[in-house]
């Protein structure tokens, strides 16, 4: 699989998200405030040969800004439109920001990364109007058939950082990535990319990693178009041993984890107030074969609609091929509270715990889960080697027993909606996309919530 193998991320959203509840390993976010760094310096781009005329490179201004205020100040990019023909890699800054107000475009063609940051502490990317914005256009790549453009924006080795009020559109790869990063936080964030897989909102393989407030529109796989953290954001490795794949980087995704391989080490992972509309699942747990484990994980307070599968664990994912050993041990998984719709529950049920027969999974907890079709008139939950804890009518098709043995699939077909399933749907909601993979894609406006009836935990810049 491709961790394993390519040491690296499989198409998909990626978030790593932490409850503000949740203990982060530390501090996450810069040391020094924005306005700190201003007071200091300001090296406004424009200053430094920046044409906001959308056809003259900024790259040359932007490297000679941050060269300016690398070692303490704010980088401005005032609001305009400017166009990157060339990629930048702004390395070794030290207590310094980037203001992104304007709309940056590409226009190169290059592989990469459009702007890299890297080796850099106490830093700051953000928007002081919400509004600031970088256009991709991977459609000219992607109608080619190509989906091996530049990212928009990657982050390596930076530490206490954070990241807030931007969009990122249409990246001909993925829009943004966070390697072998610590204490950083990411919010109010509006990410829209194509409908195709492989073109992932946020990936992270970093540790003390605060995801929270963020809304990625793309396809991840066949289906997924939307998902929200809400406002408590969600989860987050402890610290580096938490959440690893089989080369050793942190990782997680926020609609799933894994692919999982060997010696897995993955604990106490929380994701809470997660929206997600029209994807292929509202989480999965994906490994075949396979050995360590994977325990402690609250999946909490989940809202889905028109999602193909809704809980799915799988530990013969066929989209894998085996890896050696008996199976990831999953202990102490706590589902709770999942409310809202699935697409066909007839076709693809809403509960599928679907473990290995060598390590049955135990504690496989779910609670008040109350998922209803919008298609047909019955749904169904499917289990295999899978122990719950709990007893009665929140079971499921789980086994209850003191001993773990295998068993082979069972499902249990319901033809009545289970009570309390109904659940708000959000304005950001989109039917099918207006767009596809090879047109341009509208730069959106920065929704005002991110999971229904709540506000951002941050304010918004420019309410
Ligand atoms: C900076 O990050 C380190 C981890 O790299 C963390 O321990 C520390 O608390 C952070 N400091 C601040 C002031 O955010
Ligand atoms: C940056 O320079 C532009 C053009 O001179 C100006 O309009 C803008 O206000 C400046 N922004 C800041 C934050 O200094
Ligand atoms: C990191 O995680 C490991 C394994 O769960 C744990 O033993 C260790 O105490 C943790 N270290 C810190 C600094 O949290
Ligand atoms: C369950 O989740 C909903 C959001 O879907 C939230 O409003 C509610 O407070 C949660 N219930 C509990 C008991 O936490």
């Amino acid at each position: 699989m491709l961790f394993s193998s390519l040491c690296y991320l499989a198409a998909s959203v990626s978030a790593l998200v932490a409850a503000q509840s949740v203990e982060l390993a530390g501090k996450v976010g810069p040391k020094t405030s924005a306005a700190t760094k201003t007071a200091k310096k300001t090296c406004n781009i424009t200053s430094y040969g920046a044409k906001a005329d959308g056809k003259t490179d900024i790259s040359a201004a932007l490297t000679a800004a941050f060269n300016a205020c690398k070692t303490g100040g704010v980088v401005v990019i005032p609001s305009g439109n400017y166009a990157l023909a060339t990629w930048v890699t702004l390395s070794g800054g030290n207590a310094w920001a980037l203001q992104l107000d304007g709309t940056i475009y590409r226009t190169g063609t290059a592989g990469g990364n459009m702007i890299f940051i890297e080796h850099g502490t106490d830093f700051e990317l953000f928007s002081t109007t919400g509004k600031g914005a970088i256009q991709g256009y991977g459609y000219e790549f992607h109608k080619t058939g190509s989906i091996s453009g530049p990212r928009l924006l990657r982050f390596y080795e930076m530490t206490n950082f954070s990241v807030h009020d931007i969009i990122l559109v249409d990246s001909p790869a993925f829009h943004f990535s966070m390697d072998t990063c610590d204490s950083g936080e990411v919010y109010n964030m509006a990410i829209r990319g194509a409908n195709h897989g492989g073109l992932d909102g946020i990936d992270v393989w970093s540790t003390n990693i605060w995801i929270h407030d963020v809304m990625v529109t793309n396809k991840i796989f066949s289906w997924s178009k939307y998902t929200a953290t809400g406002p408590e954001g969600v989860v987050s490795s402890k610290n580096e041993t938490h959440m690893q794949d089989t080369c050793g980087n942190t990782l997680t995704h926020l609609e799933a984890m894994g692919s999982l391989g060997a010696n897995v080490d993955v604990s106490a992972i929380t994701y809470r107030n997660i929206y997600t509309w029209s994807s292929n699942q509202m989480y999965m747990i994906k490994s075949n074969g396979g050995s360590g484990s994977v325990s402690n994980v609250v999946l909490e307070n989940f809202i889905g609609h028109g999602n193909a599968y809704s809980l799915d664990i799988d530990q013969y994912w066929s989209s894998m091929s085996a890896v050696s050993g008996t199976g990831v041990q999953l202990t102490n998984i706590k589902v709770n509270n999942w409310t809202g719709t699935e697409s066909n529950g007839g076709q693809r049920g809403p509960v599928r715990v679907i473990c290995a027969d060598g390590t049955p999974c135990n504690g496989v907890d779910l609670s008040d889960v109350a998922l209803w079709t919008e298609t047909g008139k019955s749904q169904w939950y499917s289990c295999r080697s899978a122990y719950t804890d709990n007893t009665g009518a929140d079971a499921f098709c789980l086994h209850n027993a003191a001993k773990h043995t295998s068993y082979a699939a069972t499902t249990t077909t319901v033809t009545a909606a289970p009570k309390g399933y109904a659940a708000p749907t959000m304005a950001a909601d989109l039917a099918t996309p207006t767009w596809g993979f090879t047109e341009s894609i509208p730069i959106p406006a920065m929704p005002t919530s991110f999971f229904p009836g709540t506000k951002p935990l941050k304010a918004l810049a420019g309410k």
